[in-house]
């Protein structure tokens, strides 16, 4: 296996991200690096009506162009199988197949696939194939949806999705002297990681062999098996590293089996990057959603009543689930708690996860709430949630595995100089002018496991292999386990391999939800510990004084192996690894036999807004995040700021617009649709709580990719409210919210 490049000797590596030499070299090949003489080149013509039918296509003219090998449209492709939906035990991010019929469901869905000697060619046969469409009426906001709403708990009919209910909340929200009772609304919103969506494939014999980032190879790789009609150990599937995703590239994309039919036809490797404007057209997304919250509480700051309601777009073919109110109803020590999830079909491509999908936009709306509540009732906002903690899941009365709340707000306020900030809002204005606040919220992600497996090998020569479950995509997690082994196994780092995202290697799950160094670091504990003893019994059952492959060396075994698999306490054995082998996603928790589980983070945040153009900056965050043992400092901090970055820009920047009049998204470049760069991101302090949380998993790990961008966007608009006394209920939050 050549998938990973070697890493370099000495003290390069010995700083906290074992590939960050490597990648700054530009060393390790990412899919669209691929190359060779016999590559060709594909690109995808895609439908120009909102909704509609097909009634002509003509690709003769494209056929004819020089260069121009192969010409697909749904005349072509013909015997491709459906991959299903991914969250409806299929493996497609949505489950509408293109080019199988004239049916055209959203603008920009794919009608015809070239493939070229060049790129520059592919693109220009794309641009002369000829079409005739019958439109048809489409909706694609949730406000012009000519559609009823499908309740979460029918559309997904499993207790993960079920209302939830503790007392009666109505009544006792009714019977409340302060009450909050406000809608929040956020806007969708589409990745933008500097790779783009792109695959390289080719066949070695009957082996279809694809290059593609993704955090979901064992998806992909079973996904192509069910379109193509292969034995899934026909398709290797190569993810060592990914250029960002989190939560686009989680499943099987529609151009995927469409180069490898054309591929197969061709004889010929080919490679399709999509470009940016297409990835807001038919690629994951974060969904556009509405939040009804009404808090009940009395004049002592304690609440006694939430409700929480919400709409979110799903699209015709397929019921993206919600999960929003997972953060509502276990945040507060409620007594009575109502929650409800609407599912909203528009004409668009299936919405997915984007980095903390729900519950950024949970914190959003419920923070905000709290917020006003504090205002209402007069009490400093971290008092009032100080006041207002727990430590059980109030809704199925289990106890948190752990929860530091409390410790990441008092840590927060005094790493922030809280106790400094006055009550009154618009009180602070500094030397040029700008209207000054300081806002806080808590945020929170559920901590999950996914079933996974690692198989370690030890060689006499001092070289460790780990071959494991899970994907690289700049989190870190190559970089935890070569540490962990090197550690255990008394190894430099440079002699410790790590394969991953790789269907070669082991079994490959969805790497997502903030599960996957949590998941992967008991089945390594165990591999490792299994490791050990078997050196342990070579040694005589003595005590091991050398190093661990010192023994191999000295009884004369060449190497020894071990292999551990593993999965949440809430999961069968049988059921959890059959998902795990066919690609399947099966995450266990938040809620456990005995206990839930969720990851925390205090969030503080000063906004400056500039008294006249209204513009709003953030020149300091601090983050504190009770996320359990932390295994490396350098990755989990870089993992902060990427999130706080990320929620920086969902509250002040970032929306698709999308085109009610023609479908699709307007501003479908990094032009106009706007991600902060390094002049809008300032000063973001991290420290983390630390604390091993043993109930939940071997090593004490929770999870941190996502709960770090959990409630920056309350906090900012909680800042903003403090600055100019003026309620933000709509993400983002642009300048004319503030005129
Ligand atoms: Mo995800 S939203 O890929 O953790």
């Amino acid at each position: 296996m050549t998938t990973q490049t070697p890493m370099p000797a000495g003290d390069v590596v010995r700083a906290g991200r074992v590939d960050a030499y490597l990648k700054v070299l530009g060393a390790p090949l990412y899919a669209a690096d691929r190359s060779g003489p016999d590559l060709l080149y594909a690109m995808l013509a895609v439908a120009t009506v909102g909704k509609g039918r097909l009634s002509r296509i003509d690709a003769a003219a494209a056929a004819a162009v020089a260069g121009v090998r192969l010409v697909m449209t749904s005349q072509d492709a013909t015997g491709l199988q459906a991959a299903g939906y991914s969250f409806a035990d299929g493996y497609g991010y949505q489950s509408l197949q293109v080019m199988v019929d004239d049916h055209i469901a959203y603008r920009g869905q794919p009608i015809a696939l070239v493939v070229a000697d060049t790129l520059e060619i592919a693109v220009e046969a794309t641009r002369l194939i000829e079409t005739d469409y019958e439109p048809e009426p489409f909706f694609v906001t949730l406000d012009d949806a000519n559609a009823a709403p499908i309740p979460v708990s029918e559309a997904v009919p499993i207790p993960h999705y079920a209302d939830k209910v503790l007392g009666d909340a109505d009544r006792a929200f009714a019977d409340s002297e302060i009450q909050v009772d406000q809608r929040y609304e956020t806007s969708p919103q589409h990745h933008n990681p500097m790779e783009l969506i792109a695959t390289v494939v080719e066949w070695r014999g009957d082996t279809l062999v694809v290059h593609e980032g993704t955090q979901n190879a064992g998806g992909v790789q079973n996904g192509l098996a069910t379109v193509l009609g292969l034995d899934p150990a026909q398709v290797e599937v190569h993810s060592p590293y990914i250029g960002g995703s989190f939560g686009q590239k989680f499943a099987l994309g529609h151009h995927t089996p469409l180069i490898a039919l054309a591929s197969r036809s061709l004889g010929r490797p080919i490679k399709l990057v999509r470009p940016r404007a297409q990835i807001f057209q038919d690629a994951s997304f974060r969904p556009a959603s509405q939040h009804r919250i009404r808090i009940g509480g009395d004049r002592s700051g304690r609440m006694v009543a939430g409700i929480h309601e919400t709409v979110h777009q799903t699209s015709r073919h397929d019921m993206f689930p919600s999960s929003y109110t997972e953060y509502s109803a276990t945040m507060y020590g409620w007594e009575h708690y109502r929650g409800h999830e609407d599912l909203l079909q528009l004409d668009t491509p299936t919405p997915g996860y984007m980095r903390c999908p729900y519950d950024h936009i949970a914190a959003f709306s419920l923070e905000s709430a709290v917020d006003e509540f504090a205002a209402l009732v007069g009490m400093d906002p971290v008092d009032l949630r100080l006041a207002n903690d727990t430590g059980a899941d109030a809704v199925t009365s289990l106890p948190f595995s752990s929860r530091y709340v409390a410790e990441c707000l008092r840590r927060g306020s005094e790493r922030f100089g809280w106790s400094s900030r006055p009550l009154q809002p618009g009180t602070i204005v500094a030397d040029d002018g700008s209207l000054v606040g300081w806002g806080v919220a808590l945020g929170s992600y559920p901590a999950q496991l996914s079933p996974s497996m690692v198989r370690l090998r030890l060689e006499a020569s001092g070289q460790a292999t780990v071959s494991m479950t899970g994907h690289e995509m700049g989190q870190g997690i190559r970089s935890v386990v070569t540490q962990q082994v090197a550690e255990a196994l008394g190894l430099p780092l440079d002699r410790v391999e790590v394969l991953l995202g790789d269907t070669r290697a082991a079994p490959q799950h969805l790497t997502a939800g903030g599960w996957g160094s949590a998941s992967s670091v008991a089945p390594l504990r165990r591999a490792l510990d299994d490791i050990l003893a078997q050196v342990r019994s070579l040694n005589g059952g003595r005590d091991v004084r050398q190093s661990p492959h010192e023994v191999l060396a000295a009884v004369g075994r060449d190497a020894i192996e071990a292999e551990a698999r593993y999965h949440g306490p809430g999961q069968e054995d049988e059921e959890a690894y059959a998902a795990l082998d066919s690609g399947a996603i099966l995450p266990d928790g938040p809620v456990y036999p005995e206990f839930t589980s969720f990851s925390y983070v205090a969030q503080f945040v000063e906004v400056r807004i500039d008294p006249t153009t209204r513009r709003v900056r953030v020149p300091r965050v601090v983050s504190v995040v009770d996320c359990g043992r932390i295994l490396n400092p350098v990755t989990a901090t870089s993992q902060i700021w990427g999130g706080v970055t990320w929620g920086i820009g969902a509250a002040l920047r970032e929306q698709s617009e999308v085109d009610p009049r023609f479908g699709g998204v307007l501003n479908a470049d990094i032009a106009e649709y706007v991600i902060p760069v390094n002049a809008d991101i300032a000063e973001i302090d991290v420290e983390f709580i630390n604390e091993p949380d043993q109930a939940f998993n071997t090593d004490g790990v929770k999870s941190l990719g996502n709960v770090v961008m959990s409630g920056v966007a309350a906090a900012i608009g909680n800042a903003i409210f403090h600055a100019t006394g003026r309620r933000q209920r709509r993400l983002p939050i642009r300048l004319e919210d503030l005129l």
